[in-house]
């Protein structure tokens, strides 16, 4: 077990609107990986937040008749509260309006500008306000901005760049070397594009003033990216903690959306190489949430409100269909009747009902009294195989977090799910039941599913906080569950001899098409 933290972030979203089921998507699968580590044993931060500077922001205020802050103040609590619908268990939020934050950005733009990499120019070109980005003509289509079907503006003023044409070698050695840029169709992109060329990047803004002003010359505020990919550093204490900074830093993964990979690869890396500071060790780009064949937008009246799935489904049920039906990667639809499908058939059936023949076989044939564990002498091939199915599936879930594939870690204690049915229907239990002279072997055979049953829950555990605990409930299980963790728990034979169970409603009634 290690002592270092797992440092894990998700994008800072712009809290222009309210969230939707493609913020959703990358914080639960952050989320599912944050709480598989802690379930590891492994420390972990887990950060989130939200990126309020910037133009986009003062104008969806104005357009409101309010302050910046006023929007904002009124914004976030609807952001909160999506996250707590869906268990997220972020142990930091970062909001880019926040003391810490500016204070520490000032110092880190004032260290570049010390290092000699910053300069005074002029900028001319097309601004997209969606992407908050400077647009070449070759990434337009008729004339608009494709990413945000916006038209761009034409913009020209006195800006501080960023000396990134310096640090082309040194990327492109980076995305040779190392796997920082993931998955690799991912660097293959980026690594291409820094190969054509990398010209210096503006750094700030002049005209409006929503934003951090430059240290040394305040009419200028600091471009919104630079400020809000400070997030991952200020949070931990850049600039005001620095001994929490050095304990934590550098991140071990960056979650992000494929639309921002060229901040995170190559404007990032390249401002904390300026300042000799460690590069994150792996960012991960994953595709978009596609709704009617397109990507989520507000304006298309194609966004779906979190909320919406959670009301109809439970938030377990959500995360886990976004994590095990939404291959991370490359882009997927979301559907309802995909969302139903998978229910039904991973939840109410498979699991939801083998929770309840299990309790319900124990309530009929044991009075609902946990048996005394078996005897090794009373382990068969059957009970062999199931424990080694368990094992498997631990194993074959941790490459699946580990090479940042959540569908495949679900598929992986899937497996077991299905044999702990398989050995149901092979050992019969009612059989035994029907003949006294097999007392004991009924006994072990419903131990065995019993704390299946336990160890279930424990691999799901990061998919689905909320059953889980539920089915340790039922099994009257009670022990180190505020933090569980395979090290600990992930072994057989825990479940206590002579714990109550209850059965309990279904976990996950079966939902019918409407
Ligand atoms: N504020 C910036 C990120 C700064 S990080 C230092 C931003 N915000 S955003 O709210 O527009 O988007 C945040 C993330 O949400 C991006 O990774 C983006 O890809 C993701 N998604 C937005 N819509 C999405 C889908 N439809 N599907 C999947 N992810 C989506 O960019």
């Amino acid at each position: 077990m290690s002592d270092e933290v797992f440092y894990l972030t998700t994008p800072i979203y712009y809290p222009t609107a309210d969230p939707h089921i493609g913020h959703a998507y990358t914080t639960i699968a952050g989320d599912f990986i944050a709480r598989f580590r802690r379930l590891q044993g492994r420390r972990v931060h887990y950060l989130t937040g939200t990126d309020e500077h910037g133009q986009n922001i003062q104008r969806r205020a104005q357009q409101r008749g309010q302050t910046p802050r006023e929007f904002l103040d009124a914004i976030l609590p609807k952001w909160k509260a999506v996250w707590d619908a869906l268990d997220i268990s972020y142990d930091d939020f970062i909001r880019t309006t926040e003391p810490r934050h500016e204070q520490a950005v000032a110092a880190f733009v004032q260290a570049l500008h010390d290092t000699g990499d910053v300069y005074l120019g002029t900028y001319r070109g097309l601004y997209c306000l969606g992407c908050e980005a400077f647009k070449t003509p070759d990434e337009l289509v008729d004339g608009r901005c494709p990413l945000h079907d916006l038209v761009p503006e034409e913009v020209e003023e006195d800006n501080y760049f960023f000396r990134l044409s310096r640090y082309r070698e040194r990327l492109i050695e980076l995305y040779e070397t190392t796997d920082i840029v993931q998955p690799e169709a991912r660097r293959n992109e980026v690594l291409g594009k820094v190969r054509q060329g990398l010209e210096d990047l503006s750094i700030s803004r002049v005209s409006f003033d929503w934003g951090v002003p430059v240290p040394w010359d305040p009419k200028h505020v600091i471009y919104v990216w630079v400020d809000a990919l400070l997030n991952y550093v200020t949070a931990i204490g850049y600039g005001t903690d620095p001994a929490r900074f050095d304990a934590v830093w550098p991140a071990d993964l960056h979650l992000i959306g494929k639309d921002i990979l060229w901040f995170h690869t190559v404007i990032w890396p390249a401002m904390l190489m300026a300042l000799d500071l460690p590069l994150p060790r792996r960012v991960f780009a994953h595709g978009y949430l596609l709704v009617r064949g397109e990507k989520m937008s507000k304006t298309r009246l194609t966004s779906i409100s979190p909320h919406e799935l959670v009301d109809a489904f439970g938030s377990d049920a959500c995360r886990y269909y976004f994590m095990r039906d939404i291959p991370f990667g490359g882009d997927s639809s979301f559907s309802w009747e995909a969302l139903r499908d998978r229910y039904n058939t991973d939840l109410a059936n498979d699991l939801g009902n083998l929770v309840s023949r299990v309790l319900n076989m124990a309530e009929r044939y044991l009075d609902g009294i946990v048996p005394e564990p078996p005897r090794r002498d009373e382990i068969g091939a059957s009970e062999d195989e199931l424990r080694a199915t368990f094992h498997a599936a631990v194993a074959d879930m941790t490459a699946g977090i580990d090479t940042i594939a959540p569908h495949e870690a679900l598929r992986a204690a899937w497996r077991f799910v299905r044999k702990a049915n398989a050995y149901v229907e092979e050992v019969a239990p009612w059989t035994l039941a029907r003949d006294p002279g097999e007392r004991r072997h009924l006994e072990v055979v419903l131990y065995v599913l019993l704390d299946s049953l336990r160890l279930i829950a424990l691999t799901l555990h990061p998919a689905m906080p909320r059953s889980t605990r539920e089915i340790w409930r039922r099994l009257g299980y009670t022990d180190g569950l505020e933090a569980p963790n395979l090290p600990d728990h992930g072994r057989w034979d825990l479940l206590p001899a002579g714990a109550e169970v209850t059965k309990g409603p279904p976990l996950f009634p079966r939902h019918e098409a409407t």
